[in-house]
């Protein structure tokens, strides 16, 4: 698709459901989501720039803006008019930048583990200590300290699985690419003002045991949105798709049987 290499995995047919995912994973995330989708709905999971098998793309940060603008090009490569959007954490950000970029394509959004704020000055230095010891020492670092902060306790207790899957989605993940989502995310705009403006029924999801966007969070962002729903996934981190996939797809389901048809 035009000058970018985007790389995707799909499954299904029927109206669109877009999976977005986190930081700093790609849209293998979206493995078991892909293959438990309900009849009637197409899910097109895509490896944002740099991460994956899409290729980097020219040089300089990734901004949400752009992972955002890739998705809606590789919608309009599909021929997907209308869409659902479902973003987690960092897939999130690049939501509220869909909704912010094409609302009028948008049916329905659920918000997994995000937060709409922006960085504080303490994170925003974080993101750069992060670039710059991805760019100098490579990316096992992350799979040893992120994965402790991504996964839920019990998701360490009874699914090893889980975690080495989420360990080898980190090492295989480019450091270059990496360093620039991470500058990316420093600079995000602040989608705070954009809650009260997503007028289609929303899931807000969170796992009980998240650190990084803690329920208490989830609970506010649901308040900011006029038709959104809440759901606590028991037992899971940051990372309810992969922690505990049965529980998070009885709730993307119950909200994708809710969306009107367009
Ligand atoms: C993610 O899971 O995408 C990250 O936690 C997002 C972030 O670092 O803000």
């Amino acid at each position: 698709m035009g000058e970018l290499e985007v790389a995707w995995r799909e499954a299904g047919e029927g109206r669109a459901i877009l999976f977005l995912h986190g930081f700093p994973l790609d849209g293998s995330l979206w493995k078991d989501s892909l293959g438990a989708l309900p009849d009637g709905w197409r899910g097109i999971a895509p490896d944002l720039r740099g991460f994956g098998d899409s290729e980097p793309g020219e040089n300089g940060l990734y901004s949400m803006d752009r992972f955002a603008a890739d998705a809606l090009a590789l919608l309009d490569h599909l021929g997907v008019d209308r869409f659902a959007v479902c973003g987690l954490s960092m897939g999130g950000y690049v939501a509220f930048r869909l909704w912010s970029l094409a609302r009028e394509r948008i049916d329905g959004v659920a918000l997994v583990d995000t937060r709409p704020g922006t960085d504080d000055e303490e994170a925003r230095v974080g993101r750069r200590t992060l670039a710059a010891r991805a760019r100098g020492e490579g990316t096992a670092f992350l799979a040893d300290e992120l994965v402790q902060k991504l996964l839920g306790p019990a998701t360490f207790r009874e699914r090893p699985d889980a975690v080495q899957r989420l360990r080898e989605m980190i090492l295989r993940q480019p450091a270059e690419s990496v360093a620039r989502a991470a500058l990316g995310m420093a600079r995000r705009r602040d989608s705070t003002a954009l809650l009260v403006t997503i007028q289609v029924p929303t899931l807000v999801l969170v796992g009980s045991d998240d650190i990084v966007t803690p329920v208490e969070e989830a609970e506010r962002m649901a308040d900011a949105i006029p038709d959104a729903a809440l759901a606590v996934v028991p037992a899971a981190g940051h990372l309810p798709p992969l922690e505990r996939p049965e529980e998070f797809h009885e709730a993307l389901h119950h909200w994708l049987r809710s969306l009107r048809a367009p």
